[in-house]
């Protein structure tokens, strides 16, 4: 299965900035198997478009399930299609957390990008407080059956325990390996990346883990040269398997 290595700048950035790390992005990973994507804030998508090539697959961190009508600060699936987004991503926990999305929210939108043609990368993964409880796998279960109800198989997934994003705490090889291993049992065999604190120091050890296609990276993503080193293991890890 292919692999893929997912920048997720979140709100960050100037738009020179931006331009500047996709750029660099682009310019490390040149020649590289794993496929690349980056998810700039909306304002930066076509700047950032333009600027890195078309393997290089650029995403936004957001839409709204209508097409069009009078819903003030939102974006939809076409506006995202006619600057040349390929993907987007949905369901992210820092959504779910800030802006109150649910699982019904986040099938609709599922919807609406498959609609348009954008691929959807859904994020789900359990709190800290779920994890101690051991509530972990039902969670990711529940996620799942009610996110993903009808749209299973033409997505991009990935795991993200809450308690590991933006943390410096990534689940172990271990935890992320049982799982991505759930997540496939219910939904046969999707892509699944892992998300949370990947760095270019943990990348390798999760990188070689069963079920593990790739990373969704926020805080290292913002440094070029950092995730131009994830990439790297993540080939490295291809050739050892
Ligand atoms: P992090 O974020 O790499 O900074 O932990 C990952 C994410 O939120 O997608």
């Amino acid at each position: 299965m292919a692999k893929w290595v997912i920048a997720n700048w979140k709100m960050h950035f100037s738009l020179t900035e931006a331009e500047s790390a996709a750029r660099q992005i682009a310019d490390f990973t040149a020649g590289s198997p794993v496929k690349i994507g980056i998810a700039p804030p909306f304002p930066f998508l076509k700047t950032v478009r333009d600027a890195v090539p078309a393997r290089v697959m650029v995403g936004a961190q957001n839409l709204f399930w209508e097409d069009k009508g009078a819903f003030t600060g939102e974006v939809s699936g076409p506006m995202l299609r006619s600057l040349g987004v390929d993907f987007v991503i949905i369901g992210h926990s820092e959504r779910r957390k800030h802006f109150g999305e649910t699982d019904e929210m986040v099938n609709k939108k599922i919807r609406a990008a498959l609609e348009v043609g954008l691929i959807p990368l859904v994020c789900i993964g359990e709190t800290l407080e779920e994890r101690e409880a051991g509530r972990a796998s039902e969670v990711v279960k529940r996620q799942i059956e009610k996110g993903l109800a009808g749209v299973a198989g033409r997505i991009l997934l990935a795991y993200e325990p809450v308690w590991s994003i933006g943390t410096g705490v990534n689940a172990t090889p271990a935890q992320a390996g049982e799982m991505h291993a759930l997540i496939k049992g219910i939904l046969g065999d999707v892509p699944v990346l892992y998300g949370g604190s990947v760095s270019p120091e943990n990348a390798g050890e999760l990188a070689r883990t069963k079920g593990v296609d790739g990373f969704l990276v926020g805080g290292a993503s913002l440094l070029p040269e950092k995730f131009s080193r994830i990439v790297s293991e993540v080939e490295k890890s291809e050739v050892q398997k």
